[in-house]
């Protein structure tokens, strides 16, 4: 077998930004909502999908002050976020770059039907990406995602070995173009947690969809320790009646995972998936109090809907400073608990805001 592709050099740099990445509890802000999702966001608060709102938003979360390097090492960004300024003429990034926190950016064309195949999908976007990787590393980015999508149907017929192995080979040949100009790529082979299937059969499918992954990665010369991995946890359908605790999820995860994911790989970031905020914290937590022995790879966050269901209540979409410091406050707490998870060293909270509601969204795009 080839060794993984790309000079001593290139494979050093793509080390150290997976690493400062999930360095000491830390995880990752995905701020990266297509411009028709952020505009559903938007709209539950009910503010115009817009460019300056957008940018208000975003300015927002990245302004908050004091610490948020402490618990957020990167942040997933939308293409006109990388380039967008504010009124007074300043780069949003700026204020992430500026202490410290990488840039990462959506470089998917989303998720697009398998014509012939039972209602699944691969993702799109492989197309001139080498160039746009290329330009967004020149601009100041470090990594990379790309979302692939798939659905449990039928207690575990789907995915179907063609859903399988065509998202795992697209995510493999992403990551191999990633990594030749020298961005991080995230995979992300998301599960669904739409249907009514048991947490046993999300296990097993977890376990054949990441068991794909990592032999297309491995196909395609894709240097591991380069790499974070964005999974699902394992958990049962959304409307299945047998609910599962924070325990049983995290040895239902940890065991899927360490039958699939090699060492070599240096962070787990999970995707938050239509939990609520507080049982994302606390089934990340319960992952980071089993064994060290068991978890040889760091287990930490990349949620978008479970860091900013609060903030966006909080925020509510007004432009008096009293608002914006509450919401750049929800933040800090939400990134902050998920730091003590994703230590082991979380201990619970009152519910309060957005923290306990379902942010479920059937068939969810990003
Ligand atoms: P959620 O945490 O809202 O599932 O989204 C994270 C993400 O980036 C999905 O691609």
């Amino acid at each position: 077998m080839a060794p993984p592709a790309g000079s001593i050099e290139l494979k050093a740099e793509l080390a150290r930004i997976a690493k400062q990445i999930v360095a000491n509890g830390k995880g990752i802000l995905a701020a990266d909502e297509s411009t028709g999702t952020i505009g559903k966001r938007l709209s539950s608060i009910g503010v115009e999908n817009n460019e300056e709102n957008r940018m208000a938003y975003r300015k927002l979360l990245f302004t908050t002050p004091k610490g948020l390097e402490e618990s957020i090492g990167g942040v997933i960004l939308f293409h006109e976020t990388v380039y967008q300024k504010d009124n007074e003429g300043k780069r949003l990034v700026d204020a992430l770059t500026s202490r410290g926190i990488l840039l990462g950016i959506k470089v998917d064309k989303g998720v697009v039907p398998l014509f012939g195949s039972q209602n699944e999908g691969t993702t799109q976007g492989l197309d001139g990406l080498a160039e746009r990787c290329k330009q967004y590393k020149a601009d100041g980015c470090d990594f990379a995602k790309w979302r692939c999508v798939l659905r449990i149907q039928d207690a575990g017929r789907t995915p179907s070995p063609q859903g399988i192995l065509e998202n795992a080979n697209v995510l493999a040949r992403y990551a191999s173009i990633c990594q030749s100009e020298g961005l991080v790529p995230i995979v992300e082979p998301e599960i669904l947690i739409d249907g009514d299937h048991s947490i046993e059969v999300c296990q097993e499918v977890t376990e054949r969809v990441l068991a794909a992954v990592y032999k297309a990665l491995s196909d395609h010369h894709v240097y591991l320790e380069g790499t974070l991995l964005k999974p699902n946890m394992v958990t049962p359908g959304l409307d299945c009646a047998k609910k599962a605790t924070p325990a049983e999820i995290a040895n239902a995860t940890v065991t899927a995972l360490r039958r699939t994911v090699p060492p070599a790989m240096p962070g787990i970031t999970f995707l938050s998936g239509g939990q609520t905020e507080l049982q994302a914290t606390e089934n990340l937590n319960a992952m980071n109090i089993l064994p060290q022995e068991l978890r040889p790879w760091k287990i930490s966050f990349s949620y978008g809907r479970a860091l900013q269901a609060s903030v966006l209540k909080a925020w509510g979409g007004k432009t008096e400073p009293e608002n914006i410091k509450n919401a750049q406050k929800t933040l800090m707490h939400r990134a902050t608990s998920n730091k003590l998870a994703a230590l082991g060293k979380y201990e619970g909270e009152e519910a309060s805001g957005a923290a306990s509601e379902s942010l479920f969204v059937a068939n969810h795009s990003y």
